[in-house]
């Protein structure tokens, strides 16, 4: 930690930010004076972006595999039977009958209210699950060729294992997920809404409610393209699997955790080809180009109580310090000890940052530089990571540990000294970190800033240092608040899976479409998942204005984009069958 600190004490006193980024700031503070060389460069900047751009139609540049950014051709149909299939298939979901059928499929499920709260019981004992039979019999009603054909397999009631036997069994399985929960909508925001949130009213372009976006359309987008290839009478040479959690929203203690183990234990680890599952960015504009942002990875997690145990007594005599007192003096030293920003390959947003620099047209100059030569040069990853972190907080935290104290209790009785007060911190660990650089961070944040000024003990997940001379007197103690979670494993970017996956959202969205790998900051289900591939990828086959408002008032997904969706899954099942 202390050499955290004085890299980021260093950095930001500094007056000019490290070469090159130096030349981004050096240009605004004197930009009167740089005015007309300024609109010169723009002009040539210009120039030489047109005729790039002209000449990179021709060599085909965006499925050319740039170094720092791998991108793989769309893919095409391998025979002329799979063609016919292929045209079949579209013509169908793109006609209106498909769409007035998706569009009842997807309301029916959104209006069943499958709210998964944080203090749930157990399934069989909370009966507030109760509401997931429903749609459970809704599911079976709407998709009969699913139900009756494949393996339906219930895991631990609510949770719902699809298995499509494909012809060759040496070929792994693909395997798609999503959740059948949803985040509770807030009493006090109902009446908030445009349309009440599980009516699923459909205006002519989107279709409002809880889990619009998040995520039943991707449950019912899965099973769409199932029920499609079925109609068809398809019968897979790869074997393919669907698993829909029921409490995603509250960390899949029950349900993703359950389908995984029953995978693992019926088909053995890393028994997967490859899984999808619903992700938080799908496609971006990012600096003049397309970008679809699958997650190659996760940040980690964890949550640490941090308790001070002070003498009790009575108010009229109080210490210099109560309890309350020293618990803020730690909070406001961890505040004042932030992570710093780091930017390594090791990093999926560093992989996203080449691509934006590969192939993002709009990116200044001087930064599209300092990303190139951030491989090669720490200096430059340095100053990339600090100015973007500067930027931008979403930018900071693909790139950072986050910290942030979100809950505190202490203190029932006004003319009465607390004995006991605790604190939770809530962090989301960058990619090249761990749980023990967390727990080692506090552990010295607290050594040298607390300890020397109150001589208590402390107590750091069972390694006592301090004053232990009377530690029921002053203690302070550091633990887990529920389980830790790692930074996911990275997925690579060269396997035939990925080559398959990306090569399948550029045959359906468009061949222009530059596929980035990218970093999540939260959690799925796929956390789970770990031992099942090595090939898990976040994606949400939605576009960017075809969704909003997940988890808030308001959510929606446009139908026509939600049918996309339903194309890409199929056309996914058609191109890992060959
Ligand atoms: C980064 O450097 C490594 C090792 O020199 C090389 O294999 C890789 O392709 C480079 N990536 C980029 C972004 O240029
Ligand atoms: C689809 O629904 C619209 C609106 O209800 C209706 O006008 C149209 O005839 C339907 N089309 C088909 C092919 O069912
Ligand atoms: C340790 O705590 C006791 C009281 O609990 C105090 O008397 C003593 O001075 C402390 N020692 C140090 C080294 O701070
Ligand atoms: C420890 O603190 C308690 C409570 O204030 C006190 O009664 C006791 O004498 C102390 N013991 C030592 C060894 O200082
Ligand atoms: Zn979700």
């Amino acid at each position: 930690m202390a050499e955290k600190k004085v890299n980021y004490t260093l950095l930001s006193q500094r007056d000019e930010a490290p070469p090159p980024l130096q030349k981004l700031r050096g240009q605004k503070r004197r930009i009167w004076l740089w005015a007309l060389a300024g609109i010169l460069i723009l002009v040539v900047n210009f120039t030489v972006a047109i005729i790039q751009s002209i000449s990179d139609e021709d060599d085909g540049l965006v499925t050319s595999n740039k170094p720092g950014c791998p991108q793989y051709p769309p893919l095409e149909s391998s025979s002329e039977e799979r063609q016919k299939l292929e045209i079949e298939v579209r013509n169908e979901l793109s006609s209106d009958a498909f769409s007035n059928k998706s569009l009842k499929k997807l309301q029916g499920a959104i209006q069943i209210p499958t709210e998964s709260f944080d203090n749930m019981g157990k399934v069989g004992e909370d009966s507030r699950w109760d509401i997931f039979a429903d749609l459970h019999a809704y599911l079976k009603e709407a998709f009969p060729l699913v139900y009756s054909r494949l393996d339906v397999t219930a895991i631990n009631t609510y949770g719902i294992l699809i298995k499509w036997k494909g012809s060759d069994d040496s070929l792994k399985p693909y395997l798609f997920m999503a959740h059948q929960d949803v985040v509770p909508v807030l009493p006090a925001t109902r009446d908030k809404w445009t349309y009440s949130p599980f009516s699923a009213h459909f205006d002519g372009r989107y279709v409002w409610g809880r889990g619009a976006s998040d995520c039943k359309n991707n449950l019912v987008g899965i099973l769409e393209a199932f029920e499609t290839l079925l109609e068809k009478d398809f019968i897979p040479k790869r074997s393919v699997m669907a698993a829909f959690g029921f409490d995603e929203e509250i960390s899949g203690p029950q349900g993703a955790k359950f389908l995984a183990a029953h995978i693992e234990e019926t088909q053995g680890r890393n028994s997967i080809e490859l899984i999808v599952d619903e992700g938080g960015l799908g496609f971006k504009e990012m600096y003049g180009a397309l970008f679809a942002l699958p997650a190659v990875g996760e940040k980690g997690y964890h949550d640490v109580t941090i308790t001070v145990e002070t003498a009790g007594g009575h108010s009229s005599v109080p210490p210099d310090h109560s309890g309350i007192g020293i618990l803020s003096q730690i909070i406001a030293a961890i505040e004042a000890n932030p992570y710093s920003a780091n930017l390594t390959p090791a990093n999926p947003y560093f992989t996203t940052l080449q691509c934006a620099a590969e192939y993002g047209p709009d990116m200044n100059s001087n930064l599209r530089k300092a990303i190139k030569r951030a491989n090669g040069s720490k200096a430059a990853a340095k100053s990339v990571a600090n100015y973007l972190a500067d930027q931008d907080i979403a930018q900071r935290y693909l790139m950072q540990t986050s910290q942030a104290i979100d809950i505190i209790s202490g203190g029932v009785k006004i003319n009465a000294l607390p004995e006991k007060v605790f604190a939770v911190v809530n962090h989301r660990i960058a990619v090249e970190s761990s749980t023990s650089d967390i727990k080692n961070n506090l552990k010295s944040v607290i050594s040298s800033e607390i300890l020397p000024k109150f001589s208590f003990s402390l107590d750091a997940w069972g390694d006592v240092t301090g004053n232990v001379s009377n530690s029921s007197v002053g203690r302070i103690t550091l633990a887990d608040f529920d389980a830790s979670l790692e930074p996911a494993p990275v997925s690579p970017s060269d396997t035939d899976a990925y080559k398959t996956f990306t090569g399948t959202i550029k045959q359906v969205f468009g061949k222009n479409v530059i596929v980035a790998p990218s970093l999540m900051t939260g959690n799925t289900d796929t956390k789970f998942y770990w031992g099942l591939t090595n090939n898990i990828y976040r994606f949400s086959p939605v576009r960017d204005d075809g969704r909003a408002n997940a988890h808030t008032v308001d959510e929606r997904v446009g139908l026509k984009e939600h049918i996309e969706g339903v194309q890409f899954y199929t056309q996914l099942i058609l191109n890992g069958d060959v």
